[in-house]
């Protein structure tokens, strides 16, 4: 398939298809609505997707902080577009993108649902499930400097 990474800009119309994106797959399955949650956070973030044509297909958003561990939030991919490659072939493009900003590690809260999904792309889980917005999740994490080049 022959879709595109690209970096979104926080306010640009590929923001708002983020959003829209972002909402029909992660909050409207749970009877929920990102337009209700505080959203002042994400400017501080990096958003990064995955587009065919002008299509989004998959996004994900990156938090950073100074000591190098990044926080991956809210991946998602179009209904359509999953089991296809896209949400590996993005957070493999996010790995490049943030090592390349110095990125130490990589933590997130995955899905309980989606757990396979980050194990196949080396993310391992630390501790155990919690709730967040109603749903079971599990903190991974994945190491992207090997412990002799901090
Ligand atoms: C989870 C999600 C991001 C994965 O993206 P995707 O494009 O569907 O996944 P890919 O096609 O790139 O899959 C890569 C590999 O992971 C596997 N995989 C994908 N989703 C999986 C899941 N939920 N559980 C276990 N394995 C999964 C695929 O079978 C594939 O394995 P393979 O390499 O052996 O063929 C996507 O399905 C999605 O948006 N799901 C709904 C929202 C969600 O759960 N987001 C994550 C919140 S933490």
């Amino acid at each position: 398939m022959d879709a595109r990474f690209v970096e979104i800009d926080h306010g640009s119309q590929l923001y708002r298809d983020e959003r829209t994106l972002r909402n029909a797959i992660l909050r409207v399955p749970l009877g929920m609505d990102l337009t209700h949650e505080d959203a002042s956070w994400e400017e501080d973030a990096r958003h990064f997707g995955m587009v065919i044509a002008d299509d989004l297909i998959g996004c994900a958003i990156v938090l950073g902080d100074s000591d190098g561990q990044m926080r991956l939030k809210q991946m998602a991919v179009h209904e359509r577009f999953q089991g296809k490659g896209v949400g590996a072939a993005l957070i493999c493009q996010i790995e490049n993108a943030i090592r390349s900003a110095h990125a130490i590690d990589v933590v997130l809260h995955a899905r309980e649902t989606a757990v396979g999904f980050y194990r196949k792309l080396s993310y391992r889980t630390s501790g155990s499930s919690f709730m967040e917005i109603g749903v079971p999740h599990i903190k991974m994490m994945k190491e992207l400097l090997p412990h002799d080049l901090r």
